[in-house]
């Protein structure tokens, strides 16, 4: 076995054995249940399995606030993420301190009992100024914990039930006591962990080679599987990718093993919890990026973190952490000499070439050759299966406005001119009409359109999944619940949203329905624009307003946007 120690010394297992399983399973069938959330079965799986020791469930409240202050738990011990659960408020309505709740997965499996210590609504704000550095909802993990996740904390001690089901790569997923033991059987002594959400490329070898030979190690490709960042290319693609790669190291030195973390994209933070992981795993060293769990670009366009800023907390941090901290050298590309360096390594003048993993992906989308020198050829012959150029991408077109903005009549003439030109199934999802057969139950609260444009985000994001074009036409007032269903869509393919601004005396002199006129005399409650809000779109791939153009110049520049984004021939 690796002889590194587990932070805070000793491996944690949740997990319920002989008579006290069947013991936990009769209480099951008592409690209360509480049906885990996608993001919420990553976290508990890396709990019970002892990936997050020294926790044995989720924080209380006085480790919450400590880490939250000091990204220590309150007894001093390292800890930088916080690890809660998060409920409903008429679930919690229901729940005191000292029950026992019943977690079970999506399909309604029992994957452990919580004991509950604390229960409290946190101030989501201050975590997300202490932890991610920002309240911007364009950081993901800021935009999940502020829109997405329920508001309030449970705290308590788990015991483990039944470990997660996953049906994919499965020879790819090990506990933290299985990666020891694997890595004592094979020999290993040093093992280096390598976090990636991205597909491995030239240059991430040669790092791993180098850092390999200077550690004397070996390796592994250590992939976060869970939740990444909105975007990314699909883990099933990824990993077929690392298997191309492995021939590229001499035999049996490189390892994939799959990671299923649900990534909040906290930078310094993030790479220290990353650090702490992996000492679980048993490894001995791990490779700290630069940017690493980067969230992106924030809302002036500017970066949320120094790209070395994480690299600085985790090798400050270096001497109360038995896992030893590698920075990533940054390599790049020298073509004059056909090789690689460092950038200690440049001459002066010497300019080296690199593509990042946006350049990479936009490159993919639009067809482009991928340099030689940066991929591997069979790599790229795998992304291209998976991504293809964006001609031949699903689409979800996003047509946002007022009442009487003509939205509706925009979208169908856009959806009979893309059917004219074919390749892709178009379906069209109008607000009245999913109104009368998606959504007839809900009223116009905010809380009901919301759930109004999460179903017409689902339904879309399902439709661009497998290759086809969705075409929105719902008020969709709230701009938090559009770039909710942008992220949705954009893990699958291409949002287009376009902003039907048609003015609303415009739109109030049309008054098609009459709905305006009933409005104003106040037998409508809460219409849009007139007594409840509609948040202009801040970015919008394309704005019509329709009183400026005929109906078909507005079609037309519809499909000419989307012929200048490549995504139509
Ligand atoms: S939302 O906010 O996106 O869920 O609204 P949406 O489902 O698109 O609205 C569909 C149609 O409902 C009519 N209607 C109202 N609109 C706004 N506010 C209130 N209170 C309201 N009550 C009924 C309205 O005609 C919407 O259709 P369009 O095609 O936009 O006129």
């Amino acid at each position: 076995m690796t002889t590194i120690n587990a932070h805070g010394g000793t491996l944690i297992n949740l997990y319920a054995e002989g008579d006290a399983l069947l013991q936990e399973k009769e209480k099951a069938q008592s409690n209360r249940s509480w049906d885990l959330t996608q993001r919420q079965m990553f976290d508990v799986e890396l709990l019970l399995n002892g990936a997050f020791s020294p926790l044995t469930g989720y924080l209380n409240q006085a480790d919450y606030d400590s880490v939250v202050d000091n990204i220590r738990l309150a007894d001093g011990t390292l800890w930088p993420m916080p690890i809660n659960l998060d409920i409903s408020q008429a679930f919690a309505d229901d729940t005191s301190i000292g029950d026992e709740i019943t977690l079970r997965d999506p399909e309604g499996v029992v994957i452990a009992n919580l004991l509950v210590t604390d229960i409290w609504t946190p101030d989501k704000e201050r975590e997300a100024e202490n932890v991610f550095g920002t309240t911007d909802t364009t950081h993901p993990g800021v935009r999940i914990l502020l829109n997405e996740n329920h508001p309030v904390y449970v705290g308590g001690t788990l015991t483990g039930v039944t470990p997660p089901l996953h049906y994919d790569f499965s020879q790819y997923r090990n506990s933290p006591a299985e990666m020891r033991q694997g890595f004592a059987d094979k020999g290993w002594k040093n093992v280096i962990a390598f976090q990636t959400r991205n597909p491995i490329h030239k240059a991430h070898v040669i790092m791993m080679k180098r850092l390999m030979a200077r550690n004397q190690a070996n390796l592994v490709i250590h992939t976060a599987v869970g939740r990444t960042k909105p975007g990314d290319i699909d883990h099933f693609c990824r990993v077929r990718c690392y298997e191309k790669i492995l021939p590229h190291f001499p035999a049996d030195s490189v390892d994939i093993r799959l990671l299923p973390l649900a990534m909040r994209m906290g930078g310094p933070r993030e790479a220290l919890w990353h650090a702490l992981i992996r000492q679980n795993f048993g490894f001995t060293h791990f490779i700290v990026g630069r940017d690493h769990a980067g969230p992106g670009r924030n809302n002036l366009g500017g970066l949320f973190y120094g790209a070395t800023e994480a690299q600085e907390l985790v090798s400050s941090l270096q001497d109360e952490l038995n896992i030893q901290i590698l920075k990533a050298p940054f390599l790049r590309y020298v073509e004059g000499r056909g090789e690689f360096c460092e950038e200690h390594e440049l001459l002066s003048g010497e300019a080296g070439l690199y593509i990042s993993g946006a350049e990479l992906k936009h490159m993919l989308c639009h067809g482009e050759d991928i340099p030689e020198w940066f991929a591997f050829p069979e790599v790229v012959q795998e992304l291209n299966r998976t991504l293809p150029p964006r001609s031949k991408q699903g689409i979800t077109l996003f047509f946002t406005g007022l009442s009487g903005s003509g939205k509706s009549t925009l979208a169908n003439g856009v959806m009979v001119k893309l059917r004219e030109l074919g390749g892709r199934h178009v379906s069209l999802l109008d607000g009245d009409v999913v109104r009368k057969n998606l959504s007839s139950e809900l009223t116009f609260s905010k809380e009901h359109r919301d759930l109004n444009i999460q179903r017409i985000g689902y339904v879309a994001s399902e439709i661009s999944k497998n290759g086809g074009i969705a075409i929105c036409a719902p008020i969709a007032p709230y701009a938090t619940t559009r770039r909710a269903v942008r992220s949705l869509i954009e893990e699958v393919g291409v949002f287009v949203e376009i902003h039907v601004a048609t003015p609303i005396e415009v739109c109030e002199a049309r008054d098609r329905k009459g709905l305006y006129a009933m409005a104003r005399d106040g037998k409508i409650k809460g219409f849009t624009g007139i007594d409840d809000p509609y948040d202009e779109p801040e970015n919008p791939e394309l704005r019509i307003d329709t009183s400026q153009h005929t109906m078909t110049d507005a079609v037309d520049l519809v499909i000419e946007r989307l012929r200048e984004m490549k995504l139509i021939g």
